[in-house]
This record gives C-alpha cells, structure tokens and sequence, in this order.
C-alpha cells in the first residue's frame, strides 16, 4: 500500500476543514433560516448548540479519524469493532446524499452568476420569473449542476495537496475579503440598520422554543459545521500529531459563524432597502426556499445599474467558490472510502462517485420540492451521525479521545471539560434535538 498522504502544513488543513464548514450553508441558509426561524431567537440557540453541542463532537470526529487514520468507511470498524461498520456505510451513503442536491444548489449559483454577468439583471417581477425559470428549471439546472460536480472532481482528483489543500489556501482568504467588503458596501444602504433589525435584533421569545426554531437551529448547526457524517473523520486522517484539535476545531466553527452571521449581514440591508421590489417577487412564489437569494436581491439590487451588477456577480462568485471548497469534502467521503475499503485507485474512485452522485441528484434537479426535503431529511441524517460519533467516543473507545488528545498536548482542563461534554452534555441534546426534528418534520404541513 502507498504510504497515506498528509497535509502539508497545519494551516491547510484548518484551511481546508474550515473551507467545507464555510458553504451555501453559510451564505445562503443561515439568512434563510434566520427569518423562517425568528431572528435572534434562532441565532442565540444556533451559537448555543455550536459552542456546547457541537464542538465536543467535532473534537471527536477529528479524534476518530487521526487516530485509526482510516477514511469514514473504515474508521468505525478501526476504532470500536465490527459492529459499528453500519456506520460507517452511513456516512458513505448520507455524503453522496447530500452532494447530489448540493450539486444542484451549487449549479443554480453558477447560472445565477452567469445569467447576472451577461444578461443582467431581472428588473421586474415578469423578468424575475423569468429569470427563475432560467436559473432553477430546463437544461441550465443540468449544466449548472454537471459544471458543479466536474469541477469539484477535478479537485478530488489532484488529491490532498495537489487538490483540496492548494484551493482552500488562495479561496479561503479570499472569501473573507469578499464577504467583508460586501458587508461594507451594504452597511452603506440607506435603510441598512432597518435589516440588521429584522436579522439580528428581533427577539420573541416564543420562538425560542418554537420545535421549528430548534430543527432549524439544530440542523443548521451541524450542516454549517458538516458535522455528523465523516468529514472530518476524512480530512483528520491525513493529519499528524502537530495539530492541536480543540483549538482547530474552535478556530473552524469561529470563522464559520463569522462567514455566516457577515452574510447576513450583506443580504438582510439589501432586502430591507429594495423591499419595494423584493417583497412581491418573494410573495409571487410562496413557499419556495430559493427565491429571496437567487431571484429576489438580484432583482432588488438591479435598481442599482451598473453597481449593483457587480455586487450581484461578486456575491454569486463568492458563493460559488465557497459551495466548491464544501462540495470537495463531501466528495472526499466517498473517494477515500473506496480507496481504503477497496483499493481503488484515486481516479478510478473519483470517476464512480461523480456518476453515481450526479445519477441520484437527477430528482433534485427537476424539482425544488424534492431538493427541498432531501435537504430536510439530511439533516436528520447529520444529527443521527453525530449522536453515535458521540456514543462511540464517549462511551466506548474513550482510549482514543484521551490519548489522542494527550499526544498534541491539549490542556487536562480543556481534555476534561471536552470529555464530559460529550458524554454527558452532547448525546443527550442531539437526542432532543433530534427527536424534535423529527416531530417537527412529520407534522401535517411542515415545510
Ligand atoms: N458545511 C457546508 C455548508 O455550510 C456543506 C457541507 C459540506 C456539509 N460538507 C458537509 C453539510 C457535510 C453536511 C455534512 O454549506
């Protein structure tokens, strides 16, 4: 066997794991989810989940994987014996699951992008319709998403260093300056404080406990984080003993907060101050997630001119390498599982799970509201991924969180505090959480 690759230096790899977190997640969902789910309310229990649920569980999926060195599909077995291979098919199976819509997500801000760049923009409720139609239905989707998967191929393929590593170290900064900036230029509209209300202030407590704030909230922490599935597992494996993983794991889970709660930050001025146009466009098409970013702001920002051209292309520009970067890392799952479990070599793996993943993506390609439950019900997924991370190595291979953590000389404090995080504090949220979800999810008419 070849020798396992590694990554070239501690920073890419934070660069990298926090190139998957920071994603449309981020810069598309959080806004999304924020004004479906109350505003401050949501956040306040999004920051509560990440810093208290989640970050003892990512601390855990790193563990995993460096210390079996094994991808997702062999690492459970490694760590805790031949009963928890199931879960490593999961992971597997919930990766390719959630690319196949991601890919499509990730298509429509490619035709979004284009359409903007030489086109223009939509200036009335008749051309964004239109526009919809051209960015979300017909043979674009299918480009937009084969684009989406051939490229993020093309990066699998150049592996660690040649591939996922070198793009997330120029696309990662990058990135920041763009959604910086972006938030500038918006904290600079006329009505801008009137949207920073809408998305960060406005508080009803009611919804604090509303089962629909807590899925939402719940399920965004983990997606954001793309935690619960073996990302990290995949991308810790290729790590040596440098890297000290409670640190890592809060600098990642910091810049993505900070990617998400700076893109609310850009969009939420502009619907404020366009409102006059974007709300109808909004209203014109009830009950469908996609519409506010990809149709309403760039028909909102069009009567800007020139300006707000450019502000559209950069946000779908940024969008597009930040949903790149994530879709590498659920490609990973699958490809370095093939290559360890079965001794495929990387092209060979890389070639099969685009196929395959483009194949099962088709459904979300002809319909947003399949797409929309896929996204859902992968959610779910995350938090049942996460609950038994957090069972296997809290309860029964503690071994390895505890030596592992002793070799990169992480403090005792920070050990002790993690530990019992996850085994006490971690299972039993996710399982509220999850059982919330799923209460949530099956009453009549959710959405
Ligand atoms: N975190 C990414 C985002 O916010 C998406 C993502 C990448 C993901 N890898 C994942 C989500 C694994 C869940 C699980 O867009």
């Amino acid at each position: 066997m070849e020798m396992r690759e590694q990554w070239r230096s501690r920073w890419g790899f934070v660069l990298a794991a926090a190139g998957s977190a920071v994603g449309l997640g981020n810069l598309w969902g959080f806004s999304y989810k924020a004004s479906q789910g109350g505003g401050a309310a949501f956040i306040l229990l999004y920051l509560l989940i990440v810093l208290v649920v989640c970050l003892p569980v990512l601390v855990a999926e790193m563990v995993l994987g460096r210390s079996t060195g094994s991808s997702p599909l062999l690492a459970p077995v490694k760590a805790g014996g031949k009963l928890w291979q199931p879960m490593g098919w999961i992971f597997v199976i919930a990766s390719c699951a959630i690319l196949s819509f991601y890919a499509v997500l990730m298509g429509w801000t490619a035709d979004t992008f284009f359409h903007s760049l030489f086109f223009g923009l939509p200036q009335s409720i008749e051309e964004a319709k239109a526009f919809k139609d051209s960015v979300s239905n017909g043979s674009s989707v299918f480009l937009g998403q084969l684009l989406s998967l051939g490229l993020t191929a093309a990066v699998v393929s150049a592996g660690i260093r040649g591939g996922i590593e070198k793009i997330a170290k120029w696309s990662m900064p990058l990135l920041f300056g763009l959604v910086i900036i972006l938030a500038i230029w918006s904290s600079t509209l006329p009505d801008a404080w009137l949207g920073y209300k809408e998305f960060l202030l406005k508080w009803d407590s009611s919804k604090f406990f509303a089962p629909k704030t807590i899925r939402l909230a719940f399920g965004q922490a983990f997606f954001s984080l793309s935690l619960g599935i073996g990302i990290m597992v995949a991308y810790s494996s290729y790590l040596n003993k440098k890297n000290q993983l409670p640190k890592e794991a809060l600098i990642i889970s910091g810049m993505d907060t900070a990617v998400a709660i700076l893109a609310g930050m850009v969009t939420f001025p502009i619907v404020a101050n366009f409102s006059e146009v974007i709300k109808p466009v909004i209203e014109e098409d009830k009950g469908s997630f996609i519409t506010t970013f990809f149709v309403a702001l760039p028909t909102g920002l069009s009567s800007l001119g020139i300006t707000g051209q450019i502000i559209t292309v950069l946000l779908f520009s940024l969008t597009f390498i930040a949903a790149l970067t994530s879709a590498i890392s659920l490609l990973e799952v699958p490809v370095s599982s093939l290559i360890d479990g079965f001794g495929w070599n990387r092209n060979k793996a890389v070639i099969f799970s685009t196929l395959f993943i483009f194949v099962i993506g088709v459904p979300s390609a002809l319909s947003g509201k399949f797409l929309g439950k896929m996204f859902a019900y992968s959610e779910v997924l995350l938090l049942i991924g996460g609950f038994f991370i957090s069972i296997l190595l809290g309860w029964f291979v503690t071994r390895n969180y505890d030596q592992d953590l002793a070799e990169c000389n992480s403090q005792i404090g920070v050990r002790r505090y993690l530990k019992f995080m996850l085994r006490w504090v971690s299972p039993i949220a996710i399982g509220f959480g999850l059982f919330v979800s799923v209460y949530d999810l099956l009453k009549p008419a959710a959405t």
